[in-house]
């Protein structure tokens, strides 16, 4: 299967990589699969996120989708971030092959997890002992 142009071109030239050194919202997952890991951290200001980045060990799709996405949701209320992730996913779903799928949800599980984690920092809950990425990044380093 070839890959589409719109996906080459954001794995040749991929946006927003990095890390939001004062990050709202960071999620770190890993692909059962292969074993890499994706970061994706959030900044938000008044519930729009206005910043988003990604770092991954991931491969090629995971590189394309993460950078789709943290395009998409830039500029959007945190409470669409997830919806547009998901219609993302709906959108090149038939454009990866089968085999290349869990490499895309890497990227929405690890927003989704910042989500949490900036509704969690907002709600002050980690205050109470929750536990943080910077804790997780920690027991997986
Ligand atoms: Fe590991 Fe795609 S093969 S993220």
């Amino acid at each position: 299967m070839e890959y589409p142009k719109f996906l080459m071109d954001h794995f040749q030239s991929p946006r927003n990589v990095g890390e939001i050194a004062d990050a709202d919202g960071m999620g770190i997952v890993k692909n059962a699969r292969c074993g890499d890991i994706m970061q994706m951290s959030i900044k938000v200001e008044k519930g729009i996120i206005v910043d988003a980045k990604f770092k991954t060990f991931g491969c090629g799709a995971a590189i394309a989708t993460s950078s789709i996405i943290t395009e998409k949701i830039k500029g959007r209320r945190v409470e669409e971030a997830l919806r547009i992730s998901d219609e993302t996913a709906k959108e090149i779903v038939d454009q990866l092959p089968q085999e290349k799928l869990p490499c895309f949800t890497l990227a929405a599980n690890a927003l989704r997890l910042a989500v949490d984690e900036y509704r969690c920092n907002k709600q002050g809950i980690h205050e109470k002992g929750g536990i943080t990425s910077k804790d997780l990044e920690k027991a997986i380093s």
